[in-house]
């Protein structure tokens, strides 16, 4: 398959593009490295640097199709290119309505244009807002609370009605929370000023940063910090490439968590990197941080029954211990 991939540079879309070249696809990048980094680009990929804002570039490579060589038509896109700090997008909407919303709506235009009918979308599990019953499934209510969780619903609902009206088929994977590094260590390039908990930790255990804050020790679990349903970055890569396989062999439309059903609090995550760094990482306690559910877990049955697809690397040792790889 002639694939693009918009964010191929990126943290997880580089891990997808690595798997996809495995398997043999042909594979187009488009990233514009705010985030991404040219070391995490597979060199067996084609590059395109720009932005998927700029609407002449994406109509332009859609119409001519991958800028290797033979200028083939692309097969499907995947889309990893978005904005993804919740707390942001509460104080800077507009930034986020151009970035995720109008960017995105754009290129289905665009795809439909070139009757380029596939189409595999990075959704998240903030489409669900709090958890009204755990583990979360895909029946789960979905009421986002903060705006960037909103922007990922507006899509799958728009690409719901393209599916309808426009034939298009599509793949709408929501992460839970993605963490690790290939398994096979090829991508290497680390997370500029990280929020997420575990690149935080990987920081304070490689010294790049003094302390960190446990936000909050209070909440009704465990050890009283947060739970959290870890999924591994190298087995998000492979549902995507099932998922693409889905598209193509059922034809039909595809809503899936990717997910464990099982959780780790923040102190077992800052244990284990312990264990595994042999150093201790310094912390604080401080308040709850607004907006954060005590516990998040969900099913991904509808996964394994629809792409035959289940977590392998998910574990907390091995989610811990392939981030100290390229940490340490
Ligand atoms: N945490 C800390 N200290 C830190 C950072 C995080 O204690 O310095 C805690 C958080 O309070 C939370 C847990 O670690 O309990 C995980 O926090 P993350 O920020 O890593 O992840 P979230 O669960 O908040 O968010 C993730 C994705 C979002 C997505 C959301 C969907 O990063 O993009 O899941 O539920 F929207």
């Amino acid at each position: 398959m002639n694939v693009l991939v918009i964010g191929g540079a990126g943290y997880i879309g580089s891990h997808v593009v690595y798997e996809l070249a495995d398997a043999g696809h042909k594979v187009t990048i488009l990233d514009n490295f705010s985030t991404g980094l040219h070391e995490n680009v597979d060199p067996r990929a084609c590059l395109v640097e720009g932005d998927m804002q700029d609407h002449a570039l994406v109509r332009s490579l859609l119409k001519k199709g991958d800028s290797c060589d033979k200028h083939q038509p692309f097969d499907a896109v995947f889309h990893f290119a978005a904005l993804k700090a919740a707390g942001e997008s509460m104080t800077h909407p507009e930034v986020f309505t151009e970035a995720n919303l109008i960017a995105t709506m754009h290129l289905l235009n665009l795809m439909s244009e070139n009757d380029i009918r596939r189409f595999v979308f990075s959704s998240s599990a903030a489409v669900y807002g709090n958890p009204e019953y755990l583990p979360i499934d895909e029946a789960h209510p979905q009421k986002p609370i903060n705006y960037y969780g909103y922007t990922k619903l507006a899509i799958e609902h728009t690409l719901e009605w393209y599916s309808k009206l426009k034939g298009l088929r599509f793949a709408a994977l929501r992460y839970f929370n993605a963490a690790g590094y290939d398994v096979k260590g090829r991508v290497r390039g680390k997370e500029q000023n990280p929020a997420n908990l575990l690149p935080i930790v990987m920081e304070v255990a490689a010294g790049n940063r003094d302390m960190m804050q446990v936000f909050g020790d209070d909440y009704p679990t465990r050890d009283g910090t947060c739970i959290r349903d870890y999924i591994h970055v190298s087995d998000l890569a492979s549902a995507h490439l099932k998922a693409m396989d889905y598209l193509v062999n059922e034809d039909k439309d595809l809503v899936i968590n990717l997910a464990t059903g099982e959780g780790y609090t923040v102190l077992e995550v800052i244990r284990e990197a312990e264990k595994v760094s042999g150093l201790s990482i310094t912390r604080e306690t401080t308040e709850r941080r607004p907006g954060d559910p005590a516990d998040l877990v969900a099913t991904s049955t509808l996964a394994l029954d629809t792409i035959g697809w289940k977590a392998q690397y998910s574990d907390i040792h091995t989610l811990v211990s392939s981030m100290w790889e390229v940490y340490k």
